[in-house]
């Protein structure tokens, strides 16, 4: 049987990974996967992080499972987190937290429940998005749309944005990067965001909005700003969160499903129906990346230690992309380059045809996403006039 199966080609992304490390080139830049780099060029572990692992060693006293929606705690310090410590939609008991084995699991999670609960609604993603969302989507038998969301300029299309979502049938699920746009690095305002919240009340719309890295853009409840509007003003929402990036522990694989619905009658019922795709799809998530998250933010001190360091990921990732624009000026790109400055996030669009970046990656050992994709962590200051001469050597 296995003689008939085709080859595929790796994952866009994540085969950047292998053909990074096996290139020889000294000078080689990785602008590839979404992971942080610090200064050296490393993904360490935070040292919160830390910390909270040396207690886990000492006081964790079991394996045992820990059930389909996670471990309790976890939901008790990442519902605040997201919503706000004051949220009215928390003292209103209305949203519920479903620990998920990272962003990706949250977001399977979130589209079996539309498939087995809300069949026939159709799930539409900007257009470009996360790739993986389309292949999530697809897997789970969802009927995909896209709206647009850059323009042919490289910029942020919301006129168009918005009359797509116009268009959107009654009751599709929409959705939206709650911050730091991946791939784009472009956000909404927060006129817009209540532009975008307009359609969705007239459309019936339920928003999915995909909130995978809070703290990266401009702060931890900045953020949150277009996630807690929606919210608190729409009877139901759900929200995918990620703890990979902001928490660094990619491979511990921690996410959650959070689902927010009229009442509490409501929200225990639709909880009810995450658990049993929860069950159907891996039974319990991992523990440890949850129990790193938990132990963190239930100890002031460590969510003190915690904010500093993500505030230091924020400022050293917002500080490269104006340096990068600069460091463009000699070339006479900084103005075709602005939107690096402007954009947010891990990630820019720099508007690099694929052909571009198969030269920089061929000429320069220069690793990006062939969309134009580039990982603004992996500048540094040491390679910022490297990547600069690249830059102008393919334009
Ligand atoms: C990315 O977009 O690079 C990250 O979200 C990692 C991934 O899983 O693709």
């Amino acid at each position: 049987m296995f003689e008939q199966i085709q080859r595929v080609p790796g994952d866009a992304i994540l085969g950047l990974i292998e053909a990074f490390k096996n290139d020889t080139n000294p000078q080689k830049v990785d602008l590839g996967v979404g992971v942080y780099r610090d200064a050296a060029g490393t993904t360490p572990v935070m040292r919160a992080v830390k910390e909270a692992e040396a207690l886990l060693l000492k006081n964790e006293t079991t394996k045992s499972y820990i059930g389909s929606h996670g471990d309790p705690r976890y939901g008790k310090v990442i519902l605040p987190m997201l919503l706000g410590e004051e949220s009215p939609v928390l003292a209103a008991n209305r949203a519920s937290a479903t620990q998920s084995p990272g962003g990706t699991g949250a977001l399977r999670l979130a589209a079996d429940f539309v498939r087995t609960q809300l069949p026939g609604r159709g799930i539409w993603v900007s257009d470009p998005t996360w790739p993986n969302h389309l292949g999530i989507f697809q897997a789970a038998g969802l009927k995909l749309g896209k709206y647009p969301y850059v323009d042919a300029d490289n910029r942020l299309d919301f006129p168009g944005m918005l009359a797509a979502l116009k268009e959107i049938p009654t009751g599709d699920v929409v959705v939206l990067h709650a911050c730091c746009h991946n791939p784009s690095g472009f956000d909404l305002s927060r006129e817009q965001w209540q532009q975008v919240l307009e359609v969705v009340q007239e459309r019936e719309l339920l928003p999915l909005i995909d909130f995978a890295y809070q703290g990266f853009g401009e702060g931890l409840t900045e953020d949150a700003y277009g996630a807690r509007l929606m919210a608190e003003s729409l009877d139901e929402v759900l929200i995918t969160s990620s703890c990979s990036k902001n928490f660094g522990i990619y491979r511990e694989r921690t996410g959650a499903l959070v689902v927010i619905a009229k009442n509490q009658e409501n929200m225990e019922n639709v909880r009810s129906q995450v658990a049993v795709v929860a069950r159907e799809n891996y039974s319990n998530p991992p523990a440890h990346g949850g129990a790193i998250v938990t132990e963190i933010l239930e100890s002031a001190e460590l969510a003190a230690m915690w904010r500093e360091e993500l505030t230091e990921m924020r400022d050293r990732i917002n500080g490269l992309r104006r340096d990068f624009v600069d460091a463009l000026k000699p070339h006479g790109l900084a103005d075709k380059f602005a939107c690096i400055g402007e954009q947010r996030g891990m990630f820019s669009y720099t508007g690099l045809s694929p052909e571009q970046v198969d030269r920089l990656r061929d000429e320069f050992g220069i690793y990006m996403v062939r969309s134009g994709r580039a990982n603004v962590a992996g500048f540094s200051d040491e390679n910022l006039p490297y990547l600069a001469k690249a830059f102008a050597a393919v334009n």
